[in-house]
């Protein structure tokens, strides 16, 4: 294909430069986007009577084919092509003639770039963030089946203090919810249009860029026309963004994998999200918790290469941007990929209160209530700690828990204890009591789930 740039030189590059500049492989993706926001130029080109409007038409209608024939497979994307931009304008100038030359009047490909970037993440934003949508309904969902189940807290993987699963749980909706959150932050700058920078520095064209932006539905448009073909902070944000969800989705991966263990078996995930080990027969490993922890990985090279790929560049543009795409794509398919097995991995796992409940009763996880208990009969906290502490040992040497211990020998450690210390420390009464707002109690699990719910607007 003779290159549509060939004027200052010949044109004739050599194969493997063509081929190393091409981004027809990865940008081909943006072809739907390219196609409308051409049409949008046209339109606006033909408003302003900088083309007329058979001029426009022509090419609105010429753009339209070139879409059909993609859908139907009759057009093919050449991958000899230089990148998407310049393949639609070459089909159309085939099909238009002169009049297809007129498409790039008041237009840059760095702009155009932009803009099809732009539309395409906006886009992408809005599928991921129903995505995250459908986990964090899925997680409520998961907590509410399982309100009650109590399972040890961790801390340093310790068995900490007696919490509800659903509480738990609630912990990753409330991080899911803060990524949505910075989705749709990130969205709102996504949403600029830099469609009229042309090459960095404007045109000499009376055009309309409020017009244009209108037609592909941007809240606003970008006011410096450098900075419109410079930026791709939208890119670094959006891959920050996705960063923190993979970051997220790695935590809670980590702690199915531990849960599935026979160590743990707080858990089991559902056969069709599980595989099998080609030697040893009784394995069901937790591959896709794995893989989206393994993942995660990925995600973080893509935000780093990218932010290395900007940090040196003078403006405007810069062909090294044309490496933006395949992070931010990569990213994008990942996170999506994570998240499409997740939740209904999630939705199948089946929950085993008992053997929470059974993990919940072993690691003295009440010796913190043991202690309140000691201060409500008057202690000052620190020598309340210091005296459950003792007993924890006491118990240890013994071999019993401080449910089981019996009541003289508390009373060796302190007289002010008496029989009402075994509803004290009773694992449901340790977790019905701490009603602090945002703390485990049912009803403050209760008052979560319900936050939960409306922040997904589900209420
Ligand atoms: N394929 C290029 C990219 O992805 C399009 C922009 C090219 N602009 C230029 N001035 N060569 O960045």
């Amino acid at each position: 294909m003779a290159k549509l740039w060939a004027g200052r030189t010949s044109g004739a590059t050599d194969a493997l430069a063509d081929d190393f500049n091409s981004s027809i492989r990865f940008d081909r993706r943006l072809c739907r986007e390219d196609i409308a926001g051409s049409m949008a130029h046209a339109a606006m080109l033909g408003e302003r009577g900088i083309l007329t409007g058979e001029e426009a038409d022509a090419i609105i209608n010429g753009l339209q084919s070139i879409l059909d024939d993609l859908d139907h497979g009759t057009l093919e994307i050449d991958p000899k092509a230089e990148d998407i931009h310049m393949f639609v304008e070459q089909v159309l100038t085939e099909r238009l003639g002169d009049v297809g030359k007129k498409l790039h009047t008041a237009r840059s490909r760095n702009d155009q770039v932009a803009l099809d970037l732009r539309l395409h993440l906006r886009h992408e934003t809005d599928a991921l963030s129903e995505q995250l949508r459908a986990l964090v309904a899925a997680v409520a969902d998961t907590a509410e089946e399982n309100r009650d189940a109590i399972m040890p807290g961790y801390t340093h993987l310790q068995r900490a203090q007696p919490i509800l699963f659903s509480h738990h749980l609630l912990a990753y909706a409330m991080m899911l919810l803060r990524d949505l959150d910075r989705l749709a932050d990130c969205r709102k700058r996504i949403s600029v249009s830099p469609i009229g920078a042309c090459a960095l520095a404007g045109t000499t064209y009376d055009v309309d860029r409020r017009f244009e932006a209108r037609l592909l539905g941007f809240d606003e448009i970008a006011q410096n026309s450098i900075d419109a073909v410079s930026d791709r902070d939208f890119c670094v944000e959006l891959l920050g963004a996705l960063s923190l969800v993979m970051m997220h989705l790695s935590r809670f991966s980590e702690e199915i994998i531990l849960w599935t263990s026979w160590e743990f078996r707080f858990v089991t995930l559902s056969d069709a999200f599980t595989t099998g080990s080609s030697i040893m027969p009784q394995k069901k490993n937790s591959d896709m918790a794995e893989l989206v922890r393994g993942k995660t990985g990925r995600v973080y090279g893509d935000l780093m290469a990218t932010l290395t790929m900007l940090k040196g560049l003078p403006l405007a543009y810069d062909k090294d941007m044309q490496e933006d795409k395949e992070a931010v794509f990569d990213a994008v398919d990942t996170v999506k990929q994570c998240l499409e097995v997740f939740t209904p991995m999630l939705r199948s796992m089946a929950v085993h209160a008992d053997n929470m409940k059974r993990a919940a009763q072993a690691g003295f996880i009440n010796a913190t209530d043991l202690a309140d208990y000691l201060v409500r009969k008057g202690l000052p906290f620190r020598s309340a700690y210091n005296i459950s502490g003792k007993l924890v040992s006491e118990c240890i040497h013994s071999g019993c828990v401080l449910e089981t211990l019996p009541l003289e020998v508390y009373r060796e450690y302190s007289t002010l204890i008496e029989d009402d210390v075994y509803a004290a420390i009773d694992l449901r009464t340790c977790v019905e009591t701490r009603i602090s707002e945002g703390g485990t109690s049912p009803a403050s699990v209760e008052k979560q789930l319900a936050w939960v719910r409306r922040r997904l607007g589900e209420t």
